[in-house]
């Protein structure tokens, strides 16, 4: 009997979570290639220290996390893209990633989690600027909560994305766990050396010839080329 449900569980819960990391320098293209990727997902919930997103069509912006919280269960079924505005200043980016973690762990995303994903309730969570919200310091085991979530993903039904300039600025526990990984233009030798590292030196003459809005893609070990659609005027 208990084989028989942890194999119908396996069944429904085969989607794997996608977590993707996209690394490029300054106006390389990275905030663009995240607008495309996410334009036709139901559920989306941005960080986004810049308030870019906030201008972005089909997005509502927030101040608070009580009141996204409440315009998300409002919208539940019908889907949402919010974002939560983050003042820098009076706002601490490390410790609101962890709340809003733990709140789409136990609170959010319980009802995926209990059902064994058997509702279409995924998220995304995209996470721009990641280098604010998960520097590349110690951290306690408390913090680790995003590392937990995408370690877990699936069962939580929450896809990852996260956007910084530089690669190294981001603590290895996104790196080492991202499903995906997209490389913008890069501006610092220690970047291309990390990156090169992790792809092949013999990838070095596609990354140094970059222009804005190309990437490479990297993917189960496969270095594929790719451009973002820039479709610009659509989406104004
Ligand atoms: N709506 C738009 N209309 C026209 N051009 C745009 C638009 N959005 C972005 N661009 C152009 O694309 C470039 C790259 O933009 P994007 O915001 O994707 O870069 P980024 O990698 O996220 O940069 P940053 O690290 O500074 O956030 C911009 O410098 C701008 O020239
Ligand atoms: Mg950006």
């Amino acid at each position: 009997m208990r084989h028989k449900i942890s194999q119908k569980k396996a069944e429904i819960m085969k989607k794997v979570a996608e977590h993707l990391g996209v690394w490029g320098g300054s106006g390389s293209g990275k905030s663009t290639f995240l607008k495309e990727k996410i334009a036709k997902r139901k559920r989306v919930i941005c960080l986004d220290p810049m308030g870019d997103w906030a201008f972005e069509k089909g997005f509502r912006s927030f101040k608070t996390k009580a009141r996204m919280y409440s315009y998300m269960r409002e919208n539940w079924h019908k889907g949402y893209k919010v974002v939560l505005l983050v003042d820098e200043v009076k706002t601490d980016p490390q410790a609101l990633l962890i709340e809003v973690v733990t709140d789409i762990m136990y609170t959010i995303q319980k009802n995926y989690k209990d059902s064994n994903g058997a509702k279409d309730y995924e998220i995304t969570l995209l996470i721009d600027e990641l280098a604010d919200f998960l520097p590349n310091i110690t951290l306690k085991p408390s913090q680790m909560v995003l590392k937990r979530l995408m370690n877990k993903g699936r069962h939580y039904g929450v896809d990852v994305f996260g956007a910084s300039q530089r690669i190294a600025d981001v603590h290895l526990s996104f790196r080492a766990n991202s499903t995906e990984n997209f490389f913008f233009r890069q501006d610092e030798d220690v970047d291309r050396k990390r990156i090169l590292g992790a792809i092949g030196r013999e990838h070095r003459a596609d990354l140094m010839s970059l222009g804005d809005h190309e990437y490479l893609n990297f993917k189960k070990g496969v270095v594929t080329k790719g451009k973002n659609k820039c479709n610009f005027k659509r989406r104004r």
